[in-house]
């Protein structure tokens, strides 16, 4: 099967400062991949690359088989890819609905985007009139997951889901990640050092210094996580 996301020695640079150094990662379609990492590792610049925000200095970006570097934002969003960024990116001044309804321009009837939204969080038709913003984090995060899924994606990037949430509401968005995984889609979600995630994930990595310095099972890097904070790797 053609891996739905493949990076191969991905470097990439602002200015003149090189911040990824070779980044290698695989993504199926159907799977989740975890990739942690403490602040300022390099993740989010990760997600500018592969969301075509900024071209890699040097590697291969390749989705669907095809090498894409280079390529508009625009290209990639229509080649299925979606991000949700750090800090969400809802529209706090309309309703739930609105922010919903906007999402209308990939074809998708209203009621049809709604009907799926809903689906995920069925609390968000509760909320369906409530103005986005007087919503807690929580619930901000579920509309901007919902939005996303509205978009049919074939590859999700979710950065920094989790940030400022209780585990409570953190289990209950990487449950529908997980549920939109099951239909096939690819999914990158990106953390600190987030052990919830791992739950959820087929494979992670850890990135650190712009590099990937282990890789492996979820199993595998969970005891890595719990060895490099007992100080025994
Ligand atoms: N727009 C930018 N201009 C210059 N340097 C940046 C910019 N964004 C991030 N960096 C630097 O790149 C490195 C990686 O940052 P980032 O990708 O945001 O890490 P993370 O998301 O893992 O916290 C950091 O050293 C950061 O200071
Ligand atoms: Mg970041």
């Amino acid at each position: 099967m053609t891996p739905l996301l493949q990076l191969r020695d991905i470097h990439a640079a602002y200015d003149e400062i090189e911040v990824l150094h070779g980044i290698d990662l695989t993504i199926a379609p159907g799977e989740v991949v975890a990739a942690l990492g403490p602040n300022g590792a390099g993740k989010t610049t990760l997600m500018r690359v592969i969301s075509g925000e900024l071209e890699p200095t040097r590697g291969d970006l390749l989705v669907g088989g095809r090498r894409m570097n280079g390529a508009a934002a625009s290209d990639l969003a229509r080649a299925g890819l979606c991000t949700i960024p750090e800090g969400r990116g809802v529209f706090p001044n309309l309703t739930v609905r609105e922010n919903l309804w906007m999402m209308t321009h990939r074809g998708m009837s209203r009621s049809a985007i709604e009907e799926a939204a809903y689906s995920y969080f069925p609390r968000l038709e509760d909320r369906r009139t409530q103005t986005a913003g007087t919503m807690s984090g929580g619930e901000q995060q579920m509309l901007a997951v919902a939005r996303a899924v509205s978009t049919r994606p074939s590859l999700l990037l979710l950065d920094e889901l989790s940030m400022g949430l209780a585990p409570l509401v953190v289990n209950e968005l990487l449950t529908a990640v997980g549920k939109l995984a099951d239909t096939g889609v690819a999914i990158l979600i990106v953390e600190q050092f987030a052990e919830a995630v791992l739950k959820f994930a087929d494979h992670a990595v850890i990135i650190s210094h712009g590099r990937v310095t282990a890789s492996g099972t979820s199993a595998l890097i969970r005891e890595e996580l719990r060895n490099a904070y007992l100080g025994t790797a």
